[in-house]
């Protein structure tokens, strides 16, 4: 029997393609001058197979939020870039990720080194149960960045400046880094990270476990940050994705269904999984 259905019952190909995975990721995952390029990226957890086929190029003077419902794979594909997931057992990244158009997953790379050159802040502040001072001062010191004293010293000024927190912290260098607050801990974190002048700087949910008063620090410093850095932020707020960032990635089941400028993300997205979330149908 043939089943007739009223012309507004039929979807038109378009709606259909809106509504499933797509094959392909919407949008442009390809920019001009890309700093980091993903290409078929795939990560599994034993026989769990977290990111599927993700392919991806990050901009020079960036900022790109990533978003998506939780376990999405955010933090696994953020993990890929600076090869932290090689930490973590029966994890296996499979695909080709270049920075600076080099393959971080050659094996000749060196791993510390380029954890230095793409740093990682998580969502918990986690500052070295260390003074201020050596907090910043510890990875410039084992990356042999600065000859002499002066220069450390330097390095530690000039880091804390940059994340906002020199004028906050100055007279209490000596003081333990787990005393300041949890604001200030995080900036103190980002501050470690860009003393060891990196080129990518990676950010898991920063704000998170962060006040508004906080969070607008945080945001204010990644707006000055972008210029000399590329970064890269996993956000579980929208409003935040659209106030810091350049271009917005939406993650959904380890797959990235649609990455483009964050307005046109959020006011026109293209696929239909990225409109539910961002209208809050899901998440
Ligand atoms: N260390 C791990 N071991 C096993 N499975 C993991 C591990 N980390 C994440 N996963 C799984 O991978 C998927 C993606 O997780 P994750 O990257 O943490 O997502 P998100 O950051 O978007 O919440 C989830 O199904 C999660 O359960
Ligand atoms: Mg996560």
């Amino acid at each position: 029997m043939e089943i007739v259905m009223s012309n507004s019952m039929v979807e038109t190909a378009s709606q259909i393609e809106r509504r499933v995975m797509p094959d392909k990721t919407l949008g442009q995952i390809v920019v001009d001058n890309p700093r980091v390029s993903a290409r078929n990226v795939d990560v599994f957890y034993g026989d769990k197979h977290a990111i599927d086929d993700i392919s991806l190029d990050i901009g020079a003077s960036q900022v790109i939020s990533f978003i998506g419902p939780s376990g999405c794979g955010k933090s696994t594909f953020l993990r890929c870039l600076n090869r932290m997931n090689d930490t973590i057992d029966k994890c296996r990244v499979e695909g080709e990720i270049n920075i600076d158009g080099r393959n971080i997953y050659d094996p000749l790379i060196d791993v510390v080194s380029l954890r230095a050159r793409v740093g990682m802040v998580f969502q918990k502040a986690n500052p070295f149960p260390k003074s201020i001072f050596d907090n910043i001062a510890y990875g410039p010191t084992i990356h042999g960045l600065a000859s002499s004293k002066v220069e450390l010293e330097q390095i530690v000024e000039t880091s804390l400046q940059r994340a906002g927190l020199w004028e906050e912290v100055k007279d209490r260098l000596d003081q333990p880094g787990t005393g300041l607050s949890g604001g200030q801990q995080q900036r103190l974190c980002i501050a470690r990270t860009i003393a060891v002048s990196p080129e990518v700087i990676l950010m898991d949910e920063p704000c998170s476990a962060l006040d508004p008063i906080a969070t607008a620090k945080v945001e204010e410093l990644i707006h000055e940050l972008r210029e000399q850095y590329t970064i890269v932020i996993v956000t579980h707020s929208m409003q935040q994705a659209a106030r810091v960032s350049d271009r917005t990635a939406y993650f959904h089941l380890g797959k990235l269904v649609e990455v483009g400028d964050t307005k046109q993300v959020f006011t026109n997205p293209k696929h239909e999984l990225t409109q539910d979330y961002i209208t809050g149908r899901f998440g």
